[in-house]
C-alpha cells in the first residue's frame, strides 16, 4: 500500500477536525473529521468560493462538531457527506478524499497527492 501518511487514526478524534498541508505550501489544503465513528478526508475549498473553510488553525466544525462550517459566509456542511444544507452553495458538496487505513495509519493515496 502507498500513500502519504497523514496521523494516526487514533489521533482522529469523534467530533472534531484536522487540517492538513501535504504539499508544503503552507496552508492546510485539506482535512480530516471522525464523525459516527467513521472518518472523512475533504478537500479544504468551499464550493461557493472555492477558499478554505476554516477562521483558524483546525476550526473548521461548529461549536457543537455536528457541522462542518465554512466562516466566510456562514454555510453549513454535513460532515458525512460534505453537502451544504444551508449557506450560498446549498446543494453543492464539499470534494471528498479517499483515504486508505494501515496499521492503525491514515494515507493519502499517491494518485490523489498531486490532484
Ligand atoms: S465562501 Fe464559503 S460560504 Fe461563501
Amino acid at each position: 500500500m502507498s500513500g502519504l501518511v497523514l496521523c494516526r487514526l487514533d489521533e482522529v478524534v469523534e467530533g472534531q477536525a484536522r487540517g492538513f498541508d501535504p504539499h508544503g505550501q503552507g496552508a492546510d489544503s485539506l482535512f480530516v473529521l471522525r464523525h459516527g465513528g467513521r472518518v472523512r478526508v475533504y478537500r479544504n475549498r468551499c464550493p461557493h468560493l472555492q477558499v478554505p473553510l476554516e477562521y483558524r488553525k483546525d476550526r473548521f466544525l461548529s461549536a457543537d462538531g455536528q457541522w462542518v462550517i465554512c466562516y466566510a459566509h456562514g454555510a453549513r456542511f454535513r460532515p458525512e457527506d460534505g453537502t451544504c444544507v444551508h449557506g450560498p452553495c446549498r446543494g453543492q458538496a464539499l470534494q471528498a478524499l479517499d483515504y486508505q487505513e494501515a496499521d492503525g495509519w491514515l494515507l493519502l493515496p499517491l494518485s490523489q497527492f498531486d490532484r
